[in-house]
């Protein structure tokens, strides 16, 4: 059976288009087929994250029925399959949200994993993504303001009645005055899937258009990032064995991988 994981948030800029994209690309290491859909329509990034950011039909086609869903398909260079939305505000002015509903069936028919990357916060466009969902993702940074919006995101799920997998925490730097991951359990009542530290790579990835688990696939983030997909498809995954060896290590530094 084919899964549709909606990836939210209430709070913006915390990391849900970096872990759309690096989830999709960690499953795909694994040899899973994946779609990851731009469904933040208002301020699209998934194109922008990876060298997509204008293509000839995208979801706004889709959605106007002037395409078919598997027409706005692309290929990336990293085995992960996207669907764009368009960056053009005369297109988002066409848009309805609500008509994402009508592809579901279409859209999970295109691939076994179809990651969704969610607008932030609580309004239209968010809930239409979350309620296309088999199961929703939260994505949080470790602190106050992440976390009271994205408790707000779980009582929206919960009244769309979709199940809530956890909460991926992103950007964590180990400082004292980020919240712990026990704290973050026990006041959001969902289980902690992963913490992705923060990490320069992530820069290196965005400028070069690819994800970070394709670019340095044995980097810090990129296997935490495969703990948590590993997880999610009920695969074995030993993080530690998927360590650069010393001799990767300084093939890497003479760039001659
Ligand atoms: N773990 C991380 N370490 C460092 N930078 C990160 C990390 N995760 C995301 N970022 C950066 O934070 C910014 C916002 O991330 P993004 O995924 O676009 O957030 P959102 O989709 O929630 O708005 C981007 O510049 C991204 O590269
Ligand atoms: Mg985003």
């Amino acid at each position: 059976m084919n899964r549709m994981i909606v990836i939210a948030s209430g709070k913006g800029g915390v990391g849900k288009t970096t872990t759309a994209i690096n989830l999709g690309a960690a499953m795909r290491s694994f040899g899973k087929d994946v779609l990851v859909i731009d469904a933040n329509m208002s301020t699209p990034n998934v194109g922008i994250h990876l060298n997509s950011p204008e293509v000839p039909i995208s979801l706004n086609h889709v959605l106007q029925r002037k395409a078919q869903p598997q027409e706005a398909v692309y290929s990336h260079e990293s085995g992960i399959k996207i669907i764009p939305s368009s960056l053009s505000v005369k297109e988002l002015k066409k848009l309805k949200f609500e008509k994402l509903r009508e592809f579901r069936n279409d859209f999970k028919s295109l691939a076994e994993y179809v990651i969704l990357d969610c607008s932030a916060g609580l309004g239209k466009e968010a809930m239409s993504a979350m309620e296309m969902a088999d199961e929703v993702i939260l994505v949080s940074n470790p602190e106050m303001p992440a976390i009271t919006d994205a408790l707000k995101t779980i009582k929206v799920a919960q009244g769309l009645k979709k199940p809530i997998t956890g909460v991926i925490m992103t950007r964590v730097k180990k400082n004292d005055y980020e919240l712990p991951p026990e704290t973050v359990k026990d006041m959001l009542e969902v289980p902690v899937l992963g913490m992705i530290p923060e990490d320069e790579l992530f820069q290196d990835s965005l400028r070069r258009k690819n994800p970070l688990v394709h670019l340095h696939p044995k980097s810090k983030p990129a296997r935490a990032y495969k703990e948590i997909a590993a997880r999610l498809i009920n695969i074995e995954y030993d993080s530690d064995k998927d360590r650069e060896t010393l001799i990767e290590k300084i093939r890497g530094f003479l760039g001659v991988r």
